[in-house]
């Protein structure tokens, strides 16, 4: 069975309520339909409920069971607003501010999550990623004993060979852009968290660099080596080796020549890379030329699952990224 397919089973097992800010754009409106008939996910959509149901009617789909909620009409936005400010009163933050922000349907749906009204948020086919991530952070932040929210994407790969039956994890592929050693000591254990609970795998973690065990000397190099200390330090038990070569992360023989009795090296199945450039390049490269399916980004480390899409992106998109946000929900 596909990737996708388990994790939409498992959305279905215990189901569990997402919020669609985006809830008059027509990508979300017939992805919400989908979504409610398959059972993957109880679902409430934000936005002016007269226009969603003239998008649902011009699609023929059917939203029965779902939940329309105006935010600028919403019997629940002052309680929002008042626990938005306190919140937020340290950054100066006004009740008269707070209520102007949740009548943004972001602001509300993270809100939502929040106060537990939902269990988490999929967002960002009409807003910019960083529109999207910058109430999350602000408001959700990161769970106890993470400094860092950081995302993954999911991959499988047409060679089966790789990873876990072609399925991998690489991270941190659209939020960090230059992390600190000990942000990408964070990633790593973020990343080490999605492929247990979302791919169902034992990480076997790798540290990227251009560099392994010190075949190239470089403060590049350098800060990824600390990066795999302190993850080290931080997850004794987990399976993680660093600095390796994309080769010697992913090639048996290449592992051993160069990382001699490394558990990971030529078996990594979860790929930490250096920065958000060769990230967000790498996670494409393997989609645009290896043919990968690539499910993403999926922010980790977040205290409750809030999850962006693509501009671009189609309703399956939007079905998958519900499932898999439901299946963070369920913890
Ligand atoms: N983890 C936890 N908290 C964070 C993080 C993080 N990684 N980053 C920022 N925060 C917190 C800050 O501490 C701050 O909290 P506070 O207001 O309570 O003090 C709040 O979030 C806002 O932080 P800022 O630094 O003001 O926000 P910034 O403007 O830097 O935005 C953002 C943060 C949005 C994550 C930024 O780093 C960003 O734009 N990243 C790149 C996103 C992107 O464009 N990705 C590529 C495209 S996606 C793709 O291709 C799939």
């Amino acid at each position: 069975m596909a990737l996708i397919d388990k994790i939409k089973t498992k959305a279905c097992a215990d189901v569990k309520r997402i919020v669609l800010p985006e809830g008059e754009e027509e990508r979300n409106v017939q992805a919400a339909a989908k979504i409610v008939q398959a059972g993957i996910a109880k679902l409430t959509l934000l936005g002016n409920p007269d226009t969603t149901k003239a998008v649902a009617a011009k699609f023929g789909v059917d939203l029965s069971g779902i939940d329309i909620v105006n935010p600028k009409t919403s019997d629940k936005a002052e309680a929002y607003a008042q626990a938005l400010a306190e919140i937020r009163k340290a950054k100066g933050m006004t009740i008269e501010q707070a209520r102007d922000l949740v009548a943004d349907p972001m602001y509300y749906g993270v809100m939502m999550v929040k106060s537990g009204d939902a269990d988490g948020l999929v967002s960002g086919a009409i807003h910019a990623t960083g529109d999207m991530l910058r109430p999350a952070l602000q408001i959700i932040k990161a769970k106890p004993g993470m400094k860092t929210v950081s995302s993954c994407f999911l991959m499988e790969c047409p060679d089966k060979s790789q990873g876990e039956d072609g399925v991998m994890i690489f991270a941190d592929c659209a939020v960090i852009p230059c992390p600190t050693a000990e942000e990408l000591a964070n990633i790593a254990l973020g990343a080490a968290d999605s492929a247990r609970s979302l791919a169902g795998m034992e990480p076997k973690v790798a540290m990227l660099s251009f560099s392994t065990k010190g075949s190239a000397k470089h403060e590049l190099v350098t800060k990824v080596q600390e990066a795999t200390r302190i993850a080290q330090e931080l997850a004794p038990e987990l399976e993680l080796d660093g600095e390796l070569q994309l080769d010697a992360a992913l090639v048996e023989s290449v592992g051993q020549l160069k990382s001699p009795g490394s558990k990971v090296a030529g078996h990594a199945n979860t790929l930490v890379f250096p920065d958000l450039q060769s990230g967000n390049i790498g996670y494409k490269l393997v989609q645009r030329l290896a043919g990968a399916e690539a499910y993403g980004p999926v922010l980790q480390g977040i205290a409750k699952p809030c999850n962006d899409l693509s501009r671009g992106c189609s309703v399956d998109d939007i079905v998958a990224m519900v499932a898999i946000t439901a299946v963070q929900a369920q913890g």
